[in-house]
């Protein structure tokens, strides 16, 4: 079942990798922007790895929520919950929840989710963790932005899509 509340938020490369050695693959201060801008104010839904992989976590001035298997364990300044329909249970009243990663979450929350946000690299990158494939048949593009990033040597949009 879909739920239109909810939104997934990614940077993702070409072949659909998204992170390596539990970091991202590239510096792009742009889309770190981009994603504060998008993400503030709202809920958001991390796995534990991604939780310990930010620099500083929790993500001020938002609601962090972070999946985790083991019962009981708790991540200063967050809400924890031990699976995907709880996570869902909590931003039911939410206009707005967003999908932070990393590849686990991702996966389980595809289906689900009714708008992606995604930073889309034009080019192939060595990884560890990917996003689900997308057919992007099943999307309708409502916002694109085209950009070429010199520090990193790539091309990359942004896009915004919801679920046909
Ligand atoms: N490119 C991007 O936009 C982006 C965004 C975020 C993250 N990333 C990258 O993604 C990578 C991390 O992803 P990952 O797949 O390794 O980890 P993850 O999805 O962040 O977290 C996985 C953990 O979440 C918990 N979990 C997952 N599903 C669960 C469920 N259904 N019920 C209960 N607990 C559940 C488990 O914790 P337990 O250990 O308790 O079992 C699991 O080990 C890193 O490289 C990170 O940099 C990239």
């Amino acid at each position: 079942m879909v739920h239109p509340n909810i939104s997934i938020i990614v940077a993702i490369a070409q072949n659909f990798a998204i992170g390596l050695n539990n970091d991202l693959l590239f510096h792009l201060p742009d889309d770190l922007k981009r994603f504060k801008k998008i993400t503030t104010g709202k809920a958001l839904i991390m796995g534990k790895r991604t939780f310990y992989s930010l620099p500083k976590a929790p993500l001020p001035n938002r609601r962090n929520i972070v999946i985790t298997d083991i019962p009981g364990e708790t991540f200063a300044g967050c809400e924890s919950v031990n699976s995907i329909e709880e996570a869902v249970a909590l931003v039911q009243n939410e206009p707005e929840a967003f999908i932070i990663g990393g590849g686990m979450i991702y996966r389980q929350f595809y289906p689900l989710a009714g708008k992606l946000y995604l930073t889309l690299v034009h080019k192939d990158l060595e990884a560890d963790t990917y996003f689900p494939s997308i057919d992007f048949e099943e999307w309708r593009e409502t916002a694109r932005e085209d950009f070429y990033d010199e520090k990193n040597g790539f091309d990359y949009s942004y896009l915004d899509l919801v679920r046909k």
